[in-house]
């Protein structure tokens, strides 16, 4: 008969697997010594000796003077400014047209790309608003909609804003196809071709790809993974380049996962302002603050007309019905012209839709539901991953958004990890695409949580950790 293990190892085996269950949730805090040794009747020294073992295999952490925490954390030291930072041209985009490969191939596990799990869109409910669109509009539903758009939606969008804090009129604000058209402009109006913006480390892909068609070049500014964009080493970029445009997601940050204090996202736009550099905001993410007050965003304190807000329903409701808007500020009309070049109008249909979604009360009730969805997965997801993979990885559970950024030991080549998992059917992020010339963020990934944790989704998170284990 094999011998059962030793006390300190047993216990440390059904914590194990409480992390794993998700009992024991990311950033939860352990019992101690003490009421772990009560518990399983054991000495002091055994139980503790239990959780040293957790520690060592990267399952919790020791808090001086405060007890033994479950992993989730990211480091929490920002990182060092650069010393001469330098600006330059965004070279990598290999990797964005290979998950974007990945994305299209049929039956695959989709761990990568930031779309919200369709099963989870309120499908019902969008088709009722198209139906009532359609049947409203009759013919001039086929009509071009003119920039800056149908002035329901607008006027909707204005409605809702006021509620987190942002009282703009239906007149500020043009609407876009999906955040990236209206990222597209936002730089085409601050920026001309060789100009330097400034943008977080990491920084979505999204953004650079722009950069790059732009042909822009990016400064990264060091952000910390629980606070954001490191503000002082910012004012010191501002000082030493010649900045463009500052480009930052500073609620549900991606890849980190922050939202920005309201303090910090007041400094933001206080230092924009004094010098005299635009502050193009996407909050794309905005709206998933399941449970909270929604996070004001940066717009809603800026007083001079000197950010670009943009954002979208893209991460909330219909990525496909491709509905952005942009409330540029003082540079409105350069946008709307800017607008009207990129495409010429928007679709009648789809704007009303919408309209409709938000008058109706079907996007907040569909919010609160896909909201704790979120928040269930993100923790069922966080907790596999701290008990499946590799022994040092790091992971912090978002604020607020959907995607989790995950260290994984130095040793570990993500590019190979994930071109590994892509040949098993599963589509992760490597963290590369997350820095304008991919040197950065080689040991990490981010995972999308917008998905059911399903037995199969699951036990693709443990693959994916064999599998970085295995280049130990
Ligand atoms: C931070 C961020 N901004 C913008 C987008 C794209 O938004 P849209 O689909 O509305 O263009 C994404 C999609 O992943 C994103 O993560």
């Amino acid at each position: 008969m094999a011998d059962s293990p030793p006390n300190y190892q047993a216990i440390a085996n059904r914590l194990r697997a409480a992390i794993r269950r998700g009992d024991l949730a990311p950033g939860a805090k352990m019992p101690s010594v003490r009421r772990l040794a009560e518990i399983e009747q054991v000495s002091a020294p055994t139980a503790e000796h239990a959780l040293r073992v957790l520690e060592a295999s990267g399952l919790v952490v020791a808090r001086p003077r405060s007890g033994f925490y479950v992993c989730a954390d990211m480091p929490a030291e920002p990182l060092a400014p650069q010393p001469g930072a330098t600006a330059r041209p965004v070279t990598l985009t290999a990797n964005v047209h290979a998950l974007f490969a990945q994305v299209r191939a049929p039956g695959l596990i989709a761990l990568g790309a930031a779309s919200p799990c369709a099963a989870w869109l309120p499908d019902k409910a969008l088709a009722r608003s198209m139906l009532g669109a359609a049947r409203r509009l009759g013919a001039s539903g086929l009509a071009y909609s003119v920039p800056p758009g149908r002035l329901d939606l607008r006027s909707q969008i204005a409605r809702r804003a006021a509620r987190w804090g942002l009282h703009i009129s239906p007149d500020q604000l043009v609407l876009t196809q999906g955040q990236s058209q209206a990222m597209r402009l936002a730089l085409q109006v601050t920026c001309k071709a060789g100009d330097v913006v400034a943008v977080e480390s990491p920084c979505y892909f999204g953004t650079l790809m722009l950069l790059r068609s732009l042909g822009l070049r990016a400064i990264e500014v060091p952000t910390h993974p629980r606070t954001g964009m490191d503000l002082a080493a910012l004012a010191q970029i501002l000082q030493r380049h010649r900045v463009s445009a500052v480009v930052s997601v500073p609620t549900a940050n991606n890849p980190l996962g922050f939202t920005m204090s309201i303090a910090d996202k007041r400094t933001l736009v206080r230092l924009l302002d004094d010098a005299g550099v635009p502050l193009i905001e996407d909050d794309v993410y905005g709206d998933l603050s399941a449970g909270k007050p929604r996070a004001p965003a940066c717009k809603a304190f800026d007083e001079s007309g000197n950010v670009l807000y943009c954002t979208s329903v893209s991460k909330t409701l219909a990525p496909g019905w491709r509905i952005g808007w942009i409330a540029p500020g003082h540079r409105f009309e350069a946008v709307l012209e800017a607008r009207v070049e990129a495409s010429l109008a928007g679709s009648p249909l789809f704007e009303a839709a919408l309209a409709d979604m938000f008058s109706s009360g079907d996007y907040d009730r569909h919010l609160r539901r896909y909201g704790q969805r979120i928040k269930d997965s993100v923790r069922t997801f966080s907790s596999r991953i701290a008990a499946a993979w590799p022994a040092g990885m790091k992971l912090r559970a978002p604020d607020d958004g959907f995607l989790l950024w995950v260290e994984l030991p130095a040793h570990v080549n993500a590019l190979s990890l994930c071109e590994a998992a892509a040949s098993e059917g599963i589509s992760i992020g490597p963290g590369a695409m997350f820095c304008p010339d991919g040197s950065r963020y080689a040991h990490h990934v981010r995972i999308n949580c917008a998905q059911p944790a399903t037995p199969k989704l699951l036990a693709a998170l443990d693959r994916i950790g064999a599998l970085a284990a295995v280049q130990a």
